[in-house]
Order: structure tokens, then sequence, then C-alpha cells
């Protein structure tokens, strides 16, 4: 009975301390959760995720290199954030001049990271010399309509009525479209300065559309992440009770074990 009592102590012991140690990289910002892979701290979360969230004055920033935007919302169970650009149009305004941020992230970071499939892109005043309309003769533009969302509905909007210019030369043949949608899948890097574009729009659709019209539509920029692999290295670490961060080379993942740092998990020490 004693020699039962004595085998059972270790994992008894080991079991308390693996819940034990300290989690020092969830955090909030507002009512944000950062959790894995996000995290606030240097050297917490995922590396492709390192330099990425700031918290200013309880708004949670997201900062890729084609600028900072607001998240208004993680979902860590779909894996996706919604993140909101000032200068982006909506259906109550234009934002023209090219100010938006349009979405590009840095080539090493582009794994992570890709505009769902449900989201449209609306770039308005794009010149006719646009990349866009290159290599696209005749009658093959590559605006379309993306979950149902797309141009044709967005001029109803009254933001166009406000600007003067609804609908101005929305066929080809007659100039470029005044605004033509697509999905970030279709040209990958949405560079309103390359694109020659004035501005964009950008919606998503979270439940099927119920065809309510562009008033109704969620502005913002839907984003799915992804850390990549199955993450079995932060899956073995918070297993044993720890924390999942990184080196301070910015690449090697660590496992943040209370005064240790583990290279595999809590139980190796
Ligand atoms: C967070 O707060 C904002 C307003 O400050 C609110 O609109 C939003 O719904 C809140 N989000 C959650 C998840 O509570
Ligand atoms: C463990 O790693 C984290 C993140 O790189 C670092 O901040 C911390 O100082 C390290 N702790 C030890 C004990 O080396
Ligand atoms: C956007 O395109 C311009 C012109 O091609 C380029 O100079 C700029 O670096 C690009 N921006 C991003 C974030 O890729
Ligand atoms: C899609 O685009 C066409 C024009 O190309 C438009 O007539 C139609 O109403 C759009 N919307 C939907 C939901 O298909």
């Amino acid at each position: 009975m004693s020699k039962l009592f004595f085998a059972a102590l270790p994992l008894f012991i080991l079991s308390t301390l693996a819940d034990a140690y300290v989690n020092n990289c969830r955090s909030y910002c507002g009512n944000i959760t950062i959790d894995y892979p996000f995290a606030l701290r240097q050297g917490c979360g995922h590396p492709g995720f390192r330099d990425l969230l700031f918290c200013v004055n309880d708004v949670l920033m997201f900062h890729i290199s084609s600028g900072s935007y607001r998240v208004l919302e993680i979902d860590y169970a779909f894996q996706s954030l919604t993140l909101h650009d000032p200068h982006m149009s909506t259906c109550d305004t234009i934002v023209l001049g090219s100010k938006g941020n349009g979405f590009a992230v840095d080539h090493w970071r582009a794994p992570y990271f890709n505009p769902t499939a449900d989201n449209v892109f609306m770039l308005i005043g794009c010149s006719a010399q646009s990349p866009l309309f290159q290599g696209f003769p005749g009658q093959h533009l590559p605006c379309r309509n993306v979950s149902g969302m797309g141009c044709e509905e967005y001029y109803g909007c009254p933001a166009w009525s406000l600007v003067g210019r609804k609908g101005v030369g929305k066929m080809f043949g007659s100039g470029p479209p005044e605004c033509c949608a697509v999905a970030f899948e279709s040209i990958k890097v949405i560079n309103l300065t390359k694109l020659q574009c004035e501005g964009y729009s950008s919606a998503y659709s979270l439940a099927p559309l119920q065809n309510d019209g562009p008033s109704e539509w969620s502005y913002g920029i839907r984003v799915k992440y992804s850390v990549q692999g199955n993450d079995e290295f932060c899956r073995a670490c918070e297993a044993t009770g720890g924390t999942c961060g990184y080196g301070s080379d910015g690449v090697r993942q660590l496992c943040m074990c209370g005064n240790l740092n583990s290279t595999s998990n809590c139980d190796s020490g």
C-alpha cells in the first residue's frame, strides 16, 4: 500500500507543478483577450506573430507592411480576426486620395495571414492603366461579386451620391469601372499605389447573406490566421503546463516553464 502511495506521489506533484507555472503571456487590450499565437510581449506567442499587435490606450492595433489597423475582434475558435482601417470606404463614406492601407503583409509573414474567401475588396477609382485592367483584354475583367457582395450593390450606398460619382463608366469599353470588386485570392496584394486606385472598401459576410443590401454588410477586413502545420510544439508545451513563446532570434520556439525555458516541453528540462 505504501509502495503504491509513493509511486503515485511524483505524478501528483508533477501535475500540480504543471498547473502552477504562471502564464505571463496571456493578456487583455480593452475587452479583447490576447492569447497564443498572438501576444503583446516580446518572446510570447508564435514567432510568426511577433511585432504584430500593439495595445494603445486600450485600442488593439495590428501592424503589417501596408499599415496599422484597429482590431475589432479576435475569434480564436474560427482562427480569424476582424480589422478596421479608418481610411477605408464604407456605405456612409467614400474616402479617396489613396489614403487607405489596402492589405499587404511582409513576405515572411504571408503564410500566417490571408483575408477570408468571403471577404470582398472593392477597389475604387482605379486608373485605366491599373495592373487590374491589364492582361484582361475584352470582357475578361477580374471584377466580380464575392459572397453575393459586389460593386453593383455597393453603388446603391448613400456615400456615392455624396461624392457625386455614382457608377461613372461602370462598363468596360467606356473606360474602367468606377468600382471593381475582387477576392483577395485573385490578386494577393491589395496595394492602392501599385493598383493605381483612389480608395477601397472591404466587407465580409459571417452568415449566409440574406441580401439586405450594402447598408447591412459588415465593413472591415476579415483575416484568417494560421500557425502553419499542426503546431505540435506548442501543444506539447501547454500539455506540460508551459507557455509557448520564442527565443531572442525571433525564430526558435520556446516553452516557458516558470524559471526555466525549454526547447521542447516542461517535462524535459
Ligand atoms: C468590446 O467593446 C466594444 C465597445 O467598446 C463593443 O462594441 C464590443 O462588442 C465589445 N466586445 C466584446 C467581445 O465584448
Ligand atoms: C525565457 O524566454 C522568454 C522569452 O524569450 C524571456 O523573456 C525570458 O527571460 C526567458 N527566461 C529565462 C529564465 O531564460
Ligand atoms: C505598394 O506599391 C508601391 C509601388 O509599387 C511600393 O513602393 C510599396 O512599397 C508597396 N507597398 C507595400 C506595403 O507593399
Ligand atoms: C452580381 O453582379 C451582377 C452584375 O455583374 C449584379 O447584377 C448582381 O445583382 C450581383 N449580385 C449578386 C448577389 O449576384
